[in-house]
């Protein structure tokens, strides 16, 4: 049993059912998204920090632009005035998008991972102009993560491709899907397919700082399944969380999945966004080192490797250029945590800031190196080389592993120095 025997069908057409979830800050880049494309399968880009992410492939300068802007608060602890041109997200979102999907070469589709709970001070009009952005931009499809915003599909329901450019949500409950639904229902549009991310996945999780040990992939998918049976509804359903060999994925199609989608064992491809010295670090970790905390500031749990950098940043906030995370009002749990520390230091003390952590600067970095549980696996998947680090395979070898593989087998890569 392979997942090459099965196919995913969305309207009229049918994909490889193999979806690369998005990764923000661009570890999900262009590159990697079209590598499961241009092999029939769905790539997403991840539309957190894009001013940012603009800044970096093209030389724009949105942060610059938007620091100089704010400069007179850079020491201020109110940040309520920090907003973001809507003209600049827009124009961001759009180069961005366009330079992805302008590349395709295959038969796949480039989905945009669309992370809710960015509230950029302006949650609801920021939003709706990412979004109708990303569909003037011409994005297949859209996936709504991390937050679910009940009046999301208000604010693109008059665009010209409401119906058209697919919709995705991912949920962790069926709970979350059912008020999701109620929705869509009355607005009778429906979401194309349903992402349902169980407790192993990287980034931030859909279940509390306590309980997320007490819940498994495989009982949720399973329920939600069941949901969509008894509402009569033919959506596709797809797992997400700890799938880690071809074998795993399969056996979620065989019983009824309608593709798998997955990341871990994307994040040390040549084409994911992160530094090559971060990859070594996620391949060399160990199950230990792998830790689901609340330092961000988005009040959800959020694992990642206890290395990360950000675990001891102490850093000045950057919202005037960043300030991605600032919730409606200027707020960020991590503004207070910093103030709180300056406040509390005792001269000649280092500044430390304990339980938050600066996001937006340190996913823009490369600082905060969120990963799944899965990660303490990735040495199976890849070689040692004679230096002692490891080879960063081209993602076509991961994606046609998990496409063609049987018996948990794993391919290596092609090692490059010949044995
Ligand atoms: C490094 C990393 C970053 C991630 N960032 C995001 C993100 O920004 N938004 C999101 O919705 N999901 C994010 N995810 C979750 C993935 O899209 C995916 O659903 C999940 O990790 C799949 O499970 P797997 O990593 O065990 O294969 C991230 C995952 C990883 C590994």
């Amino acid at each position: 049993m392979k997942v090459d025997n099965f196919r995913l069908k969305l309207g009229a057409r049918e994909y490889v059912p193999i979806i690369i979830g998005g990764m923000g800050v661009n570890i999900s880049t262009t590159e990697l998204a079209l590598a499961a494309e241009k092999l029939g399968g769905i790539g997403h880009i991840s539309d957190a920090e894009t001013g940012y992410v603009c800044d970096r492939i093209f030389n724009t300068s949105f942060v610059s632009t938007k620091r100089k802007r704010y400069a007179a608060f850079t020491d201020s602890r109110d940040k309520s005035e920090v907003k973001f041109d809507l003209g600049e997200v827009a124009e961001a979102q759009k180069r961005y998008i366009e330079h992805t999907v302008s590349q395709k070469t295959g038969n796949g589709l480039i989905f945009l991972n669309c992370m809710e709970k960015l509230t950029m001070n302006g949650a609801n009009e920021t939003l709706k102009v990412r979004l109708r952005s990303a569909m003037d931009a011409g994005i297949d499809g859209i996936t709504l993560a991390a937050g679910l915003n009940l009046r999301t599909l208000d604010l693109i329901q008059d665009h010209p491709r409401f119906r058209d450019v697919k919709i995705g949500i991912v949920i962790s409950s069926v709970r979350a899907l059912s008020i999701f639904m109620k929705r869509a229902v009355r607005l009778e549009r429906l979401p194309d397919y349903i992402v349902v991310e169980g407790p192993l996945a990287g980034g931030h999780l859909g279940f509390g700082p306590d309980d997320w040990k007490k819940f498994d992939l495989h009982t949720i998918f399973t329920e939600v399944l069941a949901f969509i049976k008894e509402e009569g509804l033919q959506i596709p359903v797809i797992p997400a969380g700890g799938i880690f060999t071809g074998t795993d994925a399969a056996q979620y199609m065989a019983e009824g999945a309608g593709a798998v989608q997955v990341a871990t064992r994307f994040t040390i491809t040549a084409e994911a966004g992160l530094p090559a010295n971060v990859k070594q670090e996620y391949l060399n970790a160990r199950e230990e080192d792998i830790v689901v905390n609340m330092a961000s500031t988005t009040g959800y749990p959020m694992r990642m490797l206890r290395q990360s950098p950000t675990l001891r940043y102490a850093i000045k906030p950057n919202c005037e250029g960043l300030g991605y995370l600032l919730e409606n009002g200027g707020k960020c749990t991590y503004i207070d945590a910093y103030h709180k520390a300056l406040e509390e230091r005792r001269p000649g003390e280092p500044l430390e800031v304990e339980e938050k952590t600066c996001l937006c600067t340190g996913m823009a970095k490369y600082d905060c190196w969120t990963c799944g549980h899965t990660t303490y696996r990735l040495k199976e998947t890849t070689n040692r080389m004679a230096d002692g680090t490891w080879q960063l395979p081209p993602a076509e070898d991961i994606f046609l592993d998990y496409q063609h593989s049987q018996d948990h087998s794993i391919r290596l890569p092609k090692h490059p120095e010949g044995r």
